[in-house]
């Protein structure tokens, strides 16, 4: 009989291994963090951000402390969601590939939701509900966001408003349930509830909807409502710190298991928080020099190549430029993003941090067609058994590659990368892939002559 499962393939899973405190990467990084401005180049006044956001993450957000505890109660709370998660050692995956690498993969998808959002959500959700918050607004692409964060308005009793981008809201109607079940209420994005969505439809009523003016609708509901609080589940610093549990957990499961530190460390990047929160505690290292030769990889589609084809450039967070510029990697806050189905990878920008580490040339970003990225998640899931997330199967098609790399040097380099979620609601993509009827998007040009000059 074949053997399926080799020796020491999966790390413990002790409530030890959960971290008290998060890292914060802000203090390490090699320059300092260019700031949010405003259209005029001033630095915006903290209550304008406190006006969208409960004052403890107002606080993390700008903080340069390099751990901030976790309070108890999240850290409780996030263990009976099902923290720490597992690490696997990808055996069969390394065996069909033939290479010499090692591979391992945190999998963040037996979370309830489904993915790694929920470490955020909680922590929002708890913090707006310390402050007396009632009500959360928010944004959602994939619709992981969405449901992680209707989950943790539940458990602490906060109502939920979910902008759901449309064409995720279309392509996996699942989600939207799910959100609802957990008591949150879904309005397709653009909608007729805001001035933002409005004038999107006024101009293509058939529109399929963007992470930016889901941004802009929920950012425009909170300034309409005082008891309300916008959250947002990537791009800002404090919902990064907030996904370090990945990557703290991760170098202790890695020492268990009698590996050092990685060789690679890979994940998917949308707004930048799973592949952030991975990836960071490992940085650490690498930017303390006591392992200069750590490589570390973002990977992205094609449909929306910010990190391998934008600008680093200040842009507005969102379509109707409600937000202050941040300093990023951009295709521009106008771009079409086309409908792929990693509806979590569809944005314009990504983490300001993060792009500062792209930058400086200390993350290497690579982007893929979906169609490649879907092979790489049907391959993983017959040989790994777990079906991943369109988003995560571009940090698996990244970890394939370079494990074909390793196998052509026919080195044993150690893989590290991030399974940001499972896939089992998004199995309509798995179809289209099946039924070879998924398109690959790629833009010819990339107009960026309209973002404002804000370095020069
Ligand atoms: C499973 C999964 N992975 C990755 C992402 C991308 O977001 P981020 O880059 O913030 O991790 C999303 C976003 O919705 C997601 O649902």
């Amino acid at each position: 009989m074949a053997r399926v499962l080799g020796p020491r393939r999966k790390a413990s899973q002790t409530e030890g291994l959960v971290p008290n405190s998060w890292y914060n990467i802000v203090p390490d990084l090699p320059e300092t963090l260019p700031p949010p401005l405003l259209p005029d180049g001033r630095v915006p006044p903290r209550e304008m951000f406190e006006r969208l956001f409960a004052k403890a993450l107002v606080d993390q957000e700008s903080s340069c402390e390099r751990f901030i505890g976790i309070p108890e109660e999240v850290r409780e709370i996030l263990i009976s969601l099902g923290r720490p998660t597992p690490l696997f050692r990808a055996r069969r995956l390394e065996e069909f590939l033939g290479t010499p690498a090692r591979i391992y993969y945190k999998f963040e998808g037996v979370l309830p939701t489904g993915s790694h959002k929920v470490n955020t959500a909680i922590a929002q959700a708890y913090y707006n509900m310390v402050e007396g918050v009632e009500r959360l607004s928010t944004e959602t692409g994939a619709g992981q966001w969405g449901s992680a964060l209707s989950l943790a308005g539940a458990l602490f009793k906060l109502k939920v408003r979910v902008f759901m981008v449309r064409s995720s809201y279309e392509q996996k109607p699942y989600r939207r349930v799910l959100m609802e079940l957990y008591g949150a209420e879904v309005v397709p994005s653009p909608s007729k509830l805001t001035e933002a969505g409005k004038a999107i439809l006024r101009v293509d009523p058939e529109h399929h909807g963007s992470l930016g003016i889901a941004i802009s609708e929920a950012i425009e509901d909170v300034l309409s409502d005082d008891r309300a609080r916008y959250s947002l589940g990537s791009v800002l610093n404090h919902v990064l710190l907030h996904q370090t549990v990945i990557g703290l957990e991760a170098i202790k499961q890695l020492e268990e298991l009698g590996e050092e530190l990685p060789d690679y460390v890979i994940g998917c990047v949308g707004g930048g928080s799973n592949y952030a929160g991975l990836a960071y505690p490992f940085m650490r290292f690498k930017l303390l020099g006591k392992k200069d030769d750590m490589k570390f990889i973002a990977a992205e589609p094609k449909a929306c190549p910010s990190l391998t084809r934008g600008a680093y450039a200040y842009d507005y967070g969102d379509t109707a430029n409600l937000t202050p510029l941040l300093k990023m990697y951009t295709v521009g806050h106008k771009y079409r993003v086309p409908p792929i189905h990693a509806g979590g990878l569809r944005y314009h920008g990504d983490a300001p941090s993060l792009c500062l580490l792209v930058n400086r040339g200390l993350i290497e970003a690579r982007a893929y067609h979906q169609t490649e990225v879907f092979a790489a998640g049907l391959l993983f899931s017959r040989v790994e058994g777990i079906v991943p997330a369109p988003e995560s199967a571009h940090a698996v098609k990244a970890a394939i590659d370079i494990a074909l790399e390793a196998k052509r040097s026919g080195e044993a380099k150690v893989i590290l990368f991030n399974l940001s979620g499972h896939g089992l609601l998004d199995l309509q993509g798995y179809l289209e892939y099946f039924e070879g009827r998924l398109k690959d998007y790629e833009p010819e040009n990339i107009d960026l002559s309209y973002l404002p000059r804000m370095d020069s």
